[in-house]
């Protein structure tokens, strides 16, 4: 079980490994599974403007790309030099909804650790699902 400082060390550490040339922005994210391991994230923009990836799907989708599962993850923490602790967009809320459990702990932060712990089920009320596909 990490500590609050030992999460946002890790979101600390995924944030400086940004590629956030264009909006000077950088965003970390960490996945942490119930194993103890952890996969990092963070924003990697292009100049296609359109292609940019946040860290919140950076994250989950390395965690897949090396075989882990995402029903594994128990929390995941997230940062950014934001004046509230950071909000994850709405894309990543969706990518978070589909992959995640709605149990898994979301932990949000910015620089100055100012921290807001919610549950992924809060994040997106009336999300779109693979439900509404057999409609
Ligand atoms: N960004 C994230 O990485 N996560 C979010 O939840 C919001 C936005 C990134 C995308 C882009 O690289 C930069 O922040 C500015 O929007």
């Amino acid at each position: 079980m990490l500590s609050l400082d030992e999460k946002y060390e890790l979101a600390v550490l995924a944030r400086s490994r940004s590629y956030s040339v264009y909006s000077k922005f950088a965003v970390g994210a960490v996945c942490i599974l119930k194993s103890g391991e952890y996969v990092l994230g963070c924003n990697v923009e292009n100049a296609s403007y359109g292609l940019c990836n946040c860290a919140e799907r950076t994250a989950l989708f390395s965690l897949i790309a090396n075989g882990y599962d995402p029903k594994d993850v128990v929390e995941m923490v997230i940062i950014a030099d934001t004046t509230k602790p950071v909000s994850p967009c709405g894309a990543c809320r969706e990518v978070m909804k589909e992959l995640l459990n709605e149990d898994v702990v979301v932990t949000l932060f910015n620089l100055n650790k100012d921290v807001k712990v919610l549950k992924v089920k809060d994040l997106l009320p009336y999300a779109f699902d693979e439900g509404d596909l057999n409609e």
